[in-house]
């Protein structure tokens, strides 16, 4: 973005950066600096510079911090909750897709990135991964272990969608499945732990819950909802008149105004429920209302995915309801998914949450995740000799579990001093040529600027002892 500015205005962008910001290519300004910050001019680009694909992103150092701590809960949860970790590939046959979620749904029809390899197989990058957990279960044999299976991933799904906020065509998503029991409480579980993710960072979400039963009492309500729909089909937007015909269930996810109204007086599903589904949904009701987790009953709610039996869910931001584009997460129960590959029924339930939408909505909510490295010890040095002693001495600190920091290519003094003040180090070891002839070394006590000398070999010792208190 800003490299396009710089082209447009024909001029270096300057733009400020604070003070011992590292790892950045950059040419000084020739203005004189002032203390606190660094002013760094961005080289114009020539046209034919690598640029990114659209839709894809960079996670830059910056971000990464939040990026751990979602990785860091999500570990967390999975250990808790009993759960084992699963990674599985980014490509797979396309038909898995195709079967899975759906000839006629959206991913499939618009949003898959599809191509024909050198030896004449169908393969698709995952726009999810449920599909593939349905895979991975009947090729590894899981059928075979205790039920429930328990797996949770983390990664990359692509989707050829139109690019915006919060929507990408390669995004992150972390899930969790429950393959081989039909229980309610499953998909309460499941529910919860959605909750809590969004809870432990202060986001506050709004569970939206709907039942769509089995095929069987589907196949009912879509006869009739194609009988309203016929009705009103004039005021359809184009979308909605073709999803008449070809993915009825689809019409109610239509954020058009004209077809929300229409929806309004659409027939609803929970109408035509039967008693199986009906009395699965009310346990499920039921074991959130015991935990006192907050949701919504949404009789529209039909997820976009052909796979679903019974339960849908999906979190959305508190306060945001009707936006499109805003769903953090979703799931719900595939009873019939894996048999549908096995012949075999294996019920199981499940959901994903959007990593990059999460981390926007932590950010908007101004959570600050704690800093992925805080060094405690900075190493500083003057001259060659001192130089490769201490670059050896680093190596020993570090060996001893000492978090140490250096900035071995600078050579003023000054330089050094002022990165380890903005790294927030406790103590800076200091060696230039007298220490390194009389074997010393200076420890400064960053709070306060008091500096000792201390006996080379004595160091790691002295900086251990002093660290621990
Ligand atoms: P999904 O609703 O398609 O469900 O995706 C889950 C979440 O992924 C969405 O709520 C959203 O946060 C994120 N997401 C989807 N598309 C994009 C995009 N283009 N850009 C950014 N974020 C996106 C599934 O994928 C199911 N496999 C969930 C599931 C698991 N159901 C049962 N088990």
């Amino acid at each position: 973005m800003a490299r396009k500015e710089t082209a447009k205005k024909k001029q270096p962008i300057v733009r400020t950066k604070p003070a011992g910001a590292r790892a950045f290519s950059i040419t000084k300004a020739p203005a004189p600096l002032p203390p606190q910050e660094a002013t760094v001019i961005l080289p114009k680009l020539p046209k034919n510079a690598p640029q990114l694909v659209r839709g894809f992103k960079d996670i830059l150092s910056d971000d990464q911090k939040y990026w751990e701590v979602v990785r860091a809960e999500v570990r967390r949860m999975g250990d808790e909750y009993g759960f084992s970790r699963i990674d599985l590939p980014t490509v797979e046959d396309t038909s898995l897709f195709v079967r899975a979620v759906g000839k006629e749904s959206d991913i499939v029809e618009k949003e898959m990135f599809s191509w024909v390899d050198r030896g004449d197989e169908k393969l698709s990058l995952r726009p999810e991964a449920t599909a593939q957990i349905a895979r991975a279960y009947l090729n590894h044999g899981m059928l075979a272990l205790p039920q429930p299976v328990r797996l949770y991933y983390i990664g990359p799904m692509f989707r050829y969608e139109r690019p915006q906020a919060g929507r990408h065509r390669q995004f992150h998503q972390f899930g969790f499945e429950v393959v081989g029991e039909a229980h309610p409480v499953l998909d309460a579980q499941l529910i919860i732990i959605a909750y809590n993710f969004f809870k432990k960072f202060g986001v506050e979400t709004s569970i939206q819950i709907n039942s769509i039963g089995t095929p069987e009492s589907r196949k009912v309500y879509r006869t009739h909802l194609v009988n309203y729909y016929k009705t009103q089909k004039a005021d359809l937007c184009d979308d909605c008149k073709q999803r008449l015909t070809k993915n009825p269930l689809r019409l109610l996810d239509c954020k058009n105004e004209k077809c929300q109204a229409i929806k309004e007086d659409a027939p609803q599903i929970v109408d035509f429920l039967d008693d199986e589904s009906k009395n699965h949904f009310v346990k499920v009701l039921e074991y959130l209302d015991e935990l006192g987790i907050p949701y919504n009953l949404n009789p529209y709610l039909v997820r976009g995915l052909d796979y679903y039996t019974k339960t849908v869910f999906e979190i959305l931001p508190a306060g945001v309801e009707q936006k499109a584009q805003s769903a953090l997460g979703g799931g719900g129960r595939y009873d019939n998914l894996i048999g549908m590959f096995s012949g075999r029924p294996v019920p199981a339930v499940g959901f994903a949450i959007g990593i990059e939408r999460a981390i926007a909505r932590m950010k908007e909510t101004n959570y600050q995740p704690p800093a992925l490295y805080t060094p405690e010890v900075f190493v500083a040095q003057l001259g060659d000799a001192a130089k490769r002693k201490c670059l050896k001495l680093f190596e020993e600190l570090r060996a001893d579990n000492i978090r140490v920091a250096s900035s071995f290519s600078k050579d003023d003094l000054k330089n050094q001093l002022s990165i380890a003040a903005k790294l927030g180090v406790r103590y800076t070891l200091i060696m230039g040529q007298k220490e390194l002839s009389e074997g010393t070394i200076l420890l400064r006590d960053m709070d306060g600027g008091m500096q000792e000398t201390i006996a080379f070999n004595k160091i790691a010792k002295e900086l251990k002892k002093r660290l621990t208190v």
